[in-house]
């Protein structure tokens, strides 16, 4: 290699011949020693303060010393304020008990800049078995502490952002399940007005369209109640409401002469069709009870709830006296809320005459939001 320092020349005068590491038919090795791209350094333990004999081009290159500026001189010299004493503490030791030792340290060039050097010493021994020469490999491992370290601030970056996203989410779940605890709680509040109101009306019709209108509100309660004790509030389990809903319903009318068929397979909608939904089945359930059996008849009631594709497919089919074969005088109330409530779902709906009895049947695109 042009420019390359021969070993020979570094060897410090106490050996006039050269070391017999690099003599003679050894020659090829110096030569590779020399222009090899690892940095590599020799050093003579045998001479005071264990000096350098042997540099080769790559080192003088790393560290920007010549020749003539390392020969004669212990390494100590790569040394600088900011290497750790540690370190080199560490690998006095390991070159002291003769044995091979290695390290990350940072070394100094000539030019006073830095850079991170794996160095690996390993003693070679001569025909007797002593100590004859140090060598050291030096690689500049700078760029990659820099992208480990790079790396671990990434990571790290990344874990306290994943925390303050956590709390975030955390603090958005308490903010959701508290505003439908308020919600749950002042339905309540309007349920309880309502019925306060509704004992002090002496009109019996007037007393019966309020205590409804308490049924309808304590249905969204019902709602709220579910999503509140949810932990996914962005999804709603209709089956689970339709149960509740049918004990709730049949439980206030007292009828027990009513038997109930539930065929309630898992259907989950999103969280804001669940209101709909309920009002829905509160009318329709409310009207199979109240008008399809009136009292002295009795009879069943039968609930499918099932998912076709992307919908939802409720049947409510009761085998009562069946809708009157006269048109009501004008729209009734819970017609017209069964009507509004169905177009905001883009629902299909449709009262089926039957033998005996009345079908109702509900039909609706799911809309099933992220889960939270
Ligand atoms: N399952 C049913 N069996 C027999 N008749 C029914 C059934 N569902 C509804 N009807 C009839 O349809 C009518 C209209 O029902 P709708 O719910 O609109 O009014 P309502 O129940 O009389 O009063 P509200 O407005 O308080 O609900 C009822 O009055 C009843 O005659
Ligand atoms: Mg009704």
């Amino acid at each position: 290699m042009p420019g390359s320092t021969v070993v020979i020349m570094d060897l410090p005068v106490r050996h006039p011949e050269p070391a017999p590491l690099v003599r003679g038919r050894h020659d090829a090795f110096a030569a590779a020693f020399r222009s090899i791209r690892t940095a590599i350094i020799m050093t003579d333990p045998t001479l005071p303060d264990n000096p350098i004999v042997f540099a080769n081009d790559a080192f003088l290159q790393l560290t920007g010393y010549a020749s003539h500026d390392v020969v004669g001189r212990n390494c100590r010299f790569l040394q600088g304020p900011e290497t750790s004493a540690e370190t080199v503490e560490h690998l006095r030791r390991g070159i002291a008990a003769r044995g091979d030792v290695s390290a990350e340290i940072l070394n100094y060039r000539q030019d006073g800049t830095t850079f991170w050097n794996a160095v690996s010493i390993t003693p070679v021994l001569d025909d007797i078995g002593a100590v004859a020469l140090f060598v050291g490999t030096l690689a500049d491992v700078t760029a990659a502490r820099e992208r480990q370290r790079a790396d671990r601030q990434a990571e790290q970056d990344l874990t306290a952002r994943n925390r303050e996203l956590e709390s975030a989410l955390d603090v958005q779940h308490l903010l959701v399940a508290e505003i439908d605890h308020r919600t749950k709680n002042n339905l309540q509040m309007v349920s309880a007005m309502l019925t306060l109101q509704a004992m002090s009306i002496p009109d019996p019709e007037l007393r019966r369209t309020l205590q409804e209108m308490l049924e309808r509100v304590d249905a969204l309660g019902l709602v709220h109640k579910r999503l509140y004790e949810l932990s996914q509030r962005t999804r709603f389990d209709v089956a689970d409401f339709i149960h509740e809903l049918l004990d709730t319903i049949l439980g206030a009318s007292g009828r027990r002469d009513i038997v109930v068929d539930q065929r309630l397979n898992a259907v989950v909608i999103g969280a804001d069709q669940a209101a709909a939904v309920a009002l829905i089945l509160n009318e329709v359930l409310t009207n199979a009870i109240k008008h399809g059996f009136p009292s002295g008849r009795h009879g069943s009631l039968t609930v499918v709830l099932a998912a076709k594709g992307d919908r939802c497919i409720i049947t409510i089919a009761d085998d009562g006296v069946g809708l009157p074969t006269e048109k009501a005088v004008g729209p009734t109330f819970g017609t017209t809320l069964v009507e509004t409530l169905a177009r905001h779902l883009h629902a299909v709906i449709a009262w089926t005459r039957a033998q005996p009895g009345t079908v109702f049947t509900l039909d609706f695109p799911i809309k099933v939001a992220a889960s939270s």
